[in-house]
């Protein structure tokens, strides 16, 4: 049977959502996306890998699982997403369809934040929409695989 697996990987911090900054990023939990995620993907046939990590290596470390486990990833890297050549070449060497998500809108904040090196490498960038952004991106994401 063909692979029915999406990963969505979350970088530093996004264990934070819901207390963290709510102005910005919003009042729900990692745990509410992850909850409202799993039962869209079960819907439509897919089943999650859902995680966080606030390590650098280790994220890259889980994009390389994508790469062998995966049907396509939804990734949030949060701060790494303006610093992290080594997640850029990690996400560069993936043949599956990925989503670059943002709660907030990385365009209208600081100069440092509005540059992702990640954007370059991946299929589609969702940005601005807060929590929502990661159901638009599975939405997009089971288009892309279908
Ligand atoms: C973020 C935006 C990043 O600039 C920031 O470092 C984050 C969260 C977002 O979802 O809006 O941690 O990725």
């Amino acid at each position: 049977m063909a692979n029915r697996k999406i990963f969505v990987l979350n970088g530093p911090n996004l264990n934070l959502l819901g207390q963290r900054e709510p102005e910005i990023y919003g009042t729900t939990s990692l745990s509410d996306i992850e909850t409202g995620l799993r039962q869209r993907a079960e819907q439509v046939g897919y089943s999650l890998d859902f995680r966080q990590t606030n390590g650098e290596g280790t994220l890259v470390d889980q994009v390389q699982e994508a790469m062998t486990d995966g049907a396509g990833l939804i990734i949030n890297p949060g701060a790494y997403t303006h610093t992290s050549i080594a997640l850029r070449d990690a996400l560069a060497a993936l043949s599956i369809p990925v989503i670059e998500v943002h709660l907030s809108n990385i365009h209208a904040r600081e100069a440092f934040r509005q540059t992702s090196h990640v954007s370059p490498v991946v299929t589609g960038v969702i940005c601005g929409l807060g929590a929502q952004g990661y159901a638009r991106a599975l939405d997009a994401l089971c288009a892309l695989m279908r």
